[in-house]
């Protein structure tokens, strides 16, 4: 089926259930006029990152990878207020992009709540040891590093943290084994060590929508000592 009818029934469910405000449009228009790629999560996507942090209850979020801060808002407003504990740190690598995400966490009304951190993730990381443990990881970055940032997401979570990494199927590119393309050997790898991780409990779904045929990860951290498949 064609992205076109995946993009229109997206549209679909968008207007009937999904919803997005004024705020979220207009932080991806701002992302558009600021010359950055089309590259956030769909609005459903975004609900469902928010559904997510609820059902568990999150109060402090950890996302890699912020753009605009699309999803950044959507997470940020499942939360508590910043008074009642809520927090969301948000990993940006690119300036430029933390800019104009900081204007839209503004705009949304989440600044209290979401705070973005400047630097390569993997540089920005371990200083957040002492700010865990995070209830919930969303990992959208770069993806060569998804395995790295995966046991980061593991180490800052505790038992019953979720952890959810987005562009995993890449067009069915997943099960390209004779892949040499980066990206593509970082989720391959995030596989890989899933198939024996007894820290986790994980699965993989594939998706399609506006944003084209692609897939999340959803891992639920095991009780310590006690894996759960
Ligand atoms: N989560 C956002 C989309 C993120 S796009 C949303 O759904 O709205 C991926 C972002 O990761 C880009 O802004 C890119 O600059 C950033 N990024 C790429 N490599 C990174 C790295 N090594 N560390 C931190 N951020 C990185
Ligand atoms: C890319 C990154 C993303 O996080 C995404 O959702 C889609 C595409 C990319 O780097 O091409
Ligand atoms: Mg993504």
């Amino acid at each position: 089926m064609p992205l076109d009818k995946w993009s229109a029934v997206d549209d679909y469910i968008n207007a009937s259930v999904v919803r997005p405000d004024e705020a979220l449009e207009a932080a991806l228009r701002a992302t558009a006029e600021a010359g950055m790629p089309p590259i956030a999560v769909s609005a459903a996507q975004g609900k469902l990152l928010a559904i997510l942090a609820r059902m568990i209850g999150a109060t402090r979020v950890l996302e890699i990878g912020t753009l605009g801060a699309y999803s950044t808002i959507w997470l940020a407003r499942a939360l508590p207020a910043a008074s009642a504990g809520g927090k969301l740190i948000s990993l940006e690598i690119d300036p430029k992009h933390a800019d104009v995400a900081r204007k839209n966490l503004v705009n949304a009304g989440v600044d209290a709540t979401a705070e973005v951190r400047v630097g390569p993730a993997l540089e920005t990381l371990p200083a957040l040891q002492s700010e865990g443990p995070f209830d919930m990881t969303f990992i959208d970055a770069d993806k060569v590093n998804i395995p790295a940032y995966f046991d980061w997401a593991v180490k800052l979570g505790r038992p019953g943290s979720i952890i959810v990494v987005d562009n995993v199927v890449r067009d069915g590119k997943l099960i390209d084994e004779s892949t040499t393309d980066p990206n593509v050997e970082g989720v391959r790898r995030l596989h890989e060590a899933l198939s024996s991780d007894g820290r986790v409990t994980a699965t993989t779904i594939q998706t399609v929508g506006s944003k084209g045929y692609d897939g999340f990860t959803v891992a639920l951290v095991n009780p310590a000592g006690n894996p759960a498949g």
